[in-house]
């Protein structure tokens, strides 16, 4: 049997497998979830293992990490494939019109967490080899693979890990499917990610709740302390007002200005997408530059005082929130952390405590565009979606790219099967199905044209 006549066979399989998978509420964010994510992993192990992969379900801190090798194929390029089988928690549950953990087909698209970030993109690089092995017998290259259950939490137990088996690790290039093409029928290479640091600031003063007439205006009210010191983070013009927080941000060049201009992304469109009637961010960028690679502060979560029905006149006696930076590649999260915590001191006022809490940082990246390993994923995108990939930065961010740099020497090819409506992280999450036949395609494709550089770089004698 051909590799095309394997995908076109086995498209029932292939979705019944996924739908499999996102079945398991592997929510690495809340403990209760454990047994399902222990489950997660199994099932990934399973179907490493059903290839006859040599495998290893590595027990870790916190959630296991899934370690596979195809058998060896001597003088063949090797790639590293990364993803994740954790998922975000799927609440607002009542915001769901099927249930997250039901795969549901409505439009050609299965909904469910997960879906897309990162079940169904990550499920196209094992289905990619499982199609070579049932065809060709073997593949074309040498594929490790570590997938891991806690990349939604800051990948704690991944980082030590890599350090440990730096050999067993070693590669020609790492593979990601974990981001977005550009458009519906625009596929994408991403060479660049925001890194991140997330933080909570809780803020607290007198003893207990006061009343708010006989104190108010005496004491400092820490809810109202917790919004200066928010605000102060960011002035109106949208920058970042914590000092040395640019220093090492690198500008923007024209060319890649010029880049992003020419992908022709229609304002008008987003802001129907999202149901607003504008939009707004740091002064003098575009929108794709303010979300691909600028910096930002977003409060993400934010409490103090009274939330039950009816007025109530009320001092809280404590308040706090959760707010993260998006960072640019070459600012370090210890530095800006660093610089963040020296600012909201300063600023505390007097009857407040605080206390600054680090959930997790990791640096952005940039990856080189003119390397074979780009120009053979360039190739395999064009077979497998019929189109060539544009070339885009993105927003989010996968801090494993940037370890894997530093501890294995190895660039990431991230190659996004998902699309930006695919409500990622919001209910209804979403994956179109045909791309997660294109992706299937593209990976197996992606193989071989990895190996095709290999073999032209020996005849080239080098
Ligand atoms: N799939 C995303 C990363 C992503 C999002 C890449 C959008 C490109 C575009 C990933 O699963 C994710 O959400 N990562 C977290 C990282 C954090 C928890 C350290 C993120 O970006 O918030
Ligand atoms: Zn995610």
């Amino acid at each position: 049997m051909t590799l095309d006549s394997w995908f076109t066979t086995n498209r029932t399989r292939c979705e019944a497998d996924l739908f499999d998978l996102l079945r398991i509420a592997s929510v690495s964010a809340d403990r209760a979830y454990r047994t399902d994510v222990n489950r997660a992993a199994e099932w990934v192990h399973n179907a490493l293992a059903g290839l006859k992969f040599e495998t290893e379900l590595v027990e870790t801190a916190g959630n296991p990490i899934i370690f596979a090798k195809s058998p060896p194929v001597p003088g063949a390029p090797t790639a590293l494939v990364y993803g994740h089988y954790d998922v975000q928690p799927p609440d607002p549950l009542d915001q769901w019109i099927s249930p997250p953990f039901e795969p549901t087909v409505r439009d050609g698209n299965v909904y469910a967490r997960g879906a897309t970030d990162d079940k169904g993109q990550m499920l196209t690089h094992i289905k990619s080899a499982q199609a070579w092995i049932e065809t060709a017998g073997t593949l074309p290259i040498n594929l490790t693979y570590v997938i891991e259950g806690e990349e939604e939490v800051g990948s704690e137990s991944l980082e030590p890990f890599i350090a440990a088996n730096r050999e067993r690790l070693a590669c020609d290039c790492v593979v990601i499917s974990d981001s977005s093409q550009f458009a519906p029928g625009q596929p994408a290479i991403t060479y660049g990610l925001r890194g991140i640091l997330y933080l909570e600031l809780r803020l607290s003063g007198f003893k207990q709740d006061l009343h708010s007439g006989t104190f108010g205006g005496g004491v400092t009210n820490p809810a109202n302390a917790l919004c200066q010191m928010l605000a102060s983070l960011v002035d109106a013009n949208g920058r970042i007002q914590v000092p040395g927080f640019y220093d090492d941000v690198v500008p923007l060049s024209d060319q890649e200005r010029k880049a992003f201009a020419s992908l022709g992304f229609n304002e008008q469109e987003f802001c129907q997408q999202l149901g607003v009637d504008g939009l707004s961010g740091e002064a003098g960028f575009t929108n794709l530059e303010r979300r691909w690679a600028r910096p930002t502060c977003d409060i993400n979560g934010i409490w103090g005082g009274y939330q039950g029905e009816g007025p109530k006149t009320v001092l809280p006696a404590k308040a706090g929130a959760k707010f993260s930076f998006r960072l640019v590649p070459n600012q370090d999260p210890k530095k800006i952390l660093a610089a963040v915590k020296q600012h909201l001191e300063k600023i505390c006022p007097p009857g407040i405590r605080m206390e600054l809490i680090e959930y997790h940082g990791g640096a952005g990246v940039l990856v080189p565009l003119d390397s074979p390993y780009m120009a053979a994923a360039s190739q395999a995108i064009t077979r497998g979606f019929g189109r060539k990939p544009v070339m885009i930065r993105e927003g989010g961010s996968i801090p494993i790219v940037a370890t894997l740099r530093e501890q294995l020497g190895a660039d990431t090819l991230l190659l996004g099967w998902g699309l930006n409506d695919d409500n990622t992280h919001s209910p209804n999450e979403k994956f179109c199905l045909e791309d997660y036949h294109r992706g299937i395609k593209a990976s197996a494709y992606l193989w071989e044209e990895l190996a095709k550089i290999m073999r032209k770089s020996i005849t080239n004698g080098k």
